[in-house]
């Protein structure tokens, strides 16, 4: 069975956050980091692991072929967390969505990376899910000169010891070196990498064994006026 919640345009956010509510108020529950992330629901086979560390080589050289387009925020995000709740209802892990962006806003993207972005994040949070009724929350938010996005999940959470580093090349905590989750530790890097090429940046705050939230923001397209 899964919770499938699909809201644009929410006016409340009461229920919108599972949990760290209080970290994103700045009381303190949650810790903070700022850096960047990528994908991994399972062990990656050798393949598609040499195919990232071959991105990473591109994106370390600035050769990674970015493709930039105006486009709707709304639209875009729609799209992607419908695509998204497909995987996810396939890993039983429960999705709600909330877009609070005005449906005329617009954000300057390579829409193919972004997605790579994104699918990093909940890889992420799939791969170091815990809990037996999985969730993952996720939220479009307009923050000004630029588009916030919020994805929760209520997985295992990240030590705060380790949360300056989850965005570096090649980290991976002691509990995932640990574990039997498979992986090489850039795809957050990669992450970090692409939304700081559109102009933003990504953060994190997490709670061991309670769940973590990815923070980041893209630059909106904005008209520059006439003199
Ligand atoms: N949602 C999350 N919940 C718990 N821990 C996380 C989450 N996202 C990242 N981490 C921690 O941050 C580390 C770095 O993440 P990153 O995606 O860069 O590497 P990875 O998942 O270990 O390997 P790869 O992505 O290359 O397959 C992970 O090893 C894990 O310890
Ligand atoms: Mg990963």
């Amino acid at each position: 069975m899964v919770n499938y919640q699909y809201v644009r345009y929410g006016r409340s956010e009461a229920g919108a956050s599972l949990l760290l509510a209080g970290s994103e108020r700045g009381e303190g529950d949650g810790r903070e980091a700022w850096g960047g992330s990528r994908r991994g629901a399972r062990p990656l086979p050798a393949r598609q692991a040499a195919k990232e560390l071959t991105l990473y080589a591109k994106i370390d050289t600035n050769r990674i072929p970015y493709d930039f387009k105006r486009m709707k925020a709304s639209d875009y995000f729609d799209d992607c967390i419908e695509e998204i709740g497909l995987g996810l209802e396939a890993e039983h892990i429960g999705l709600s969505y909330f877009n609070y962006a005005e449906d005329s806003v617009e954000i300057i993207a390579d829409p193919e990376q972004l997605k790579r972005v994104i699918d990093n994040i909940i890889g992420n949070s799939i791969k170091y899910m815990d809990k037996e009724h999985g969730l993952i929350n996720i939220r479009v938010k307009d923050v000004g000169d630029f588009i916030q996005i919020e994805i929760e999940d209520n997985g295992k959470g990240i030590a705060q010891k380790d949360l300056p580093f989850i965005f570096d090349r090649f980290y991976r905590t002691d509990a995932s070196r640990n574990s039997a989750t498979g992986g090489s530790g850039i795809g957050l890097s990669i992450v970090r990498k692409i939304v700081e090429d559109h102009g933003g940046k990504i953060w994190a705050a997490s709670k061991e064994s309670t769940g973590t939230v990815m923070y980041f923001v893209v630059r909106k397209y904005q008209e520059v006026p006439n003199e």
